[in-house]
């Protein structure tokens, strides 16, 4: 099967001109002016709209056993809103617990994505616990094709792990060539501050973001920059809110850590304010690192801007509001955290980054997609537009004007963080290796399309 999709303006993190690109099998073929369709190809008109690469989303949670229950998601859903949001790459955080083994969580996130999946998608692979046994399924892993890891410093008692454990990961990374993700909060003082504000009686989701202040997330990458400056090993900040957090990274690469930083959408357009709202609405807006001050928000489009933060993720993990968020209506610890965006990434920094003059347009392909595939073992077959890259393509309609709601999305959850929101551009046509899966900005493809991306190691 061949598409040729003609007459748009192609779009890359460096590049922007007006040409067709030619599509035969899973692959771009030809990029030129006035080329042919084969007798077979189908055409799809692309002018007036970019031809963007497909989006690759770094840091998601499709299946996440997490705070007493699950996220709502499957790869049936997760992908299709990933797509319908101009999304063709997932790479989810496989989180086993600490008393599971690595290679079992992998085989059972893998079994929940392969023959499901409408999207490509790759894992990291998250560090629960660091043993001699854990080390060797971890070798495994990397070999299986699973380049990276994830660390959490926070979430005592789950996820986190301890400081021997952070050394002997990222020992091993640098070994591997491997690069680790982590989400940075000191998670002492997180369950010391929570204590005490419970204690006070100060119970309601607006404590959230007072139990886990900007300091503590950037005493978490200062941290994390100790480690990997004595380790030699390369690390990605996780989810970043704030600038003091941006900052202690930044200290970290100006003595030579090969630090990367990324954020996520929620932090971009979303504030506080949002989880103070009223009548425990604000649960809708708990994640950590919390939502901060708006002054954040500027400091973080700057850091996009130039260059200092390099991807846009979303960190999507869905939890209702019904049934889920409400476990934590007397005790804000109990509300499940995050906020689901893995639909609406790309049409909110188009139309509230981009639209408003916060980033250009190479930046936003830059931060959307190119950079997680030259970080994360992807590059040149994802992230560009490209004689031999996947024919994963975007055609982004710029004249599209709509609103954002629960009752039209994919995504398998009962609230929209972003309920009614105008956005002001979506992508029209989606193709994840030469196949429509999105058309008229609705999921048309296949189930089971999505295929496991293998990665090589490339941090050495
Ligand atoms: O609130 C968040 N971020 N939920 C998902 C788990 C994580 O920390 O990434
Ligand atoms: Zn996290
Ligand atoms: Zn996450």
């Amino acid at each position: 099967m061949s598409l040729l999709i003609k007459n748009g303006q192609i779009t890359t993190s460096s590049d922007e001109y007006i040409a067709d690109i030619l599509c035969e099998g899973e692959t771009i073929t030809a990029i030129g002016r006035d080329l042919k369709a084969p007798a077979s190809a189908e055409v799809i008109d692309a002018s007036g709209k970019f031809v963007f690469p497909g989006f690759i989303d770094p840091h998601v949670h499709i299946y996440l056993p997490f705070m007493g229950t699950f996220s709502k998601d499957d790869y049936d859903s997760g992908s299709r809103a990933a797509l319908v949001g101009g999304t063709t790459t997932l790479i989810e955080m496989c989180c086993p617990s600490r008393q599971d083994e690595p290679l079992e969580a992998l085989d059972l996130w893998l079994s929940k994505a392969e023959g499901v999946s409408a999207c490509d998608f790759s894992f990291h692979m998250a560090v629960s616990r660091y043993d001699a046994s854990v080390e060797e399924q971890l070798r495994q892993i990397v070999k299986r094709g699973i380049a990276s890891f994830k660390i959490f410093l926070a979430y005592k008692g789950a996820f986190g792990i301890d400081d021997t454990e952070l050394y002997n990961t990222l020992r091993l990374a640098k070994e591997l060539g491997v690069i680790v993700t982590a989400h940075c909060e000191n998670e002492t003082l997180v369950t010391e501050l929570q204590k005490r504000l419970i204690a006070d009686g100060k119970t309601g989701p607006e404590w959230h973001e007072p139990s886990r202040p900007v300091r503590v997330e950037a005493e978490g990458v200062h941290h994390l920059m100790t480690f990997a400056e004595l380790t030699g090993s390369h690390v990605y900040v996780v989810h970043t809110s704030n600038d003091e957090a941006i900052q202690a990274a930044v200290a970290g690469r100006r003595r030579g850590v090969n630090v990367w930083i990324e954020t996520v959408a929620p932090y971009l357009v979303l504030d506080e304010t949002y989880a103070q709202k009223a009548n425990f609405e604000g649960a809708k807006y708990v994640m950590s690192p919390p939502l901060r001050s708006k002054n954040h928000q500027d400091a973080l489009w700057n850091a996009l801007a130039s260059r200092t933060v390099s991807t846009i993720a979303t960190d999507h993990a869905p939890f209702d509001f019904k049934g889920q968020k409400e476990m934590g209506r007397d005790d804000f610890t109990r509300i499940p955290n995050g906020i689901p965006s893995v639909e609406d990434r790309v049409n909110l920094v188009y139309t509230y980054g981009l639209r408003r003059g916060r980033i250009d347009l190479h930046t936003f392909v830059d931060a959307c997609s190119t950079q997680a595939a030259k970080l994360f073992g992807l590059f040149p077959r994802k992230g560009t537009v490209a004689l031999g890259s996947d024919a994963d393509l975007v055609v982004y309609d710029p004249d599209y004007r709509g609103k954002i709601s629960q009752k039209t999305q994919q995504m398998n959850v009962d609230y929209s963080a972003f309920e009614g929101w105008p956005i002001e551009g979506r992508p029209s046509v989606v193709t994840v290796r030469g196949k429509v899966q999105v058309r008229d900005g609705k999921f048309v493809g296949q189930l089971g399309h999505g295929k496991l991306l293998t990665r090589q190691p490339t941090h050495h």
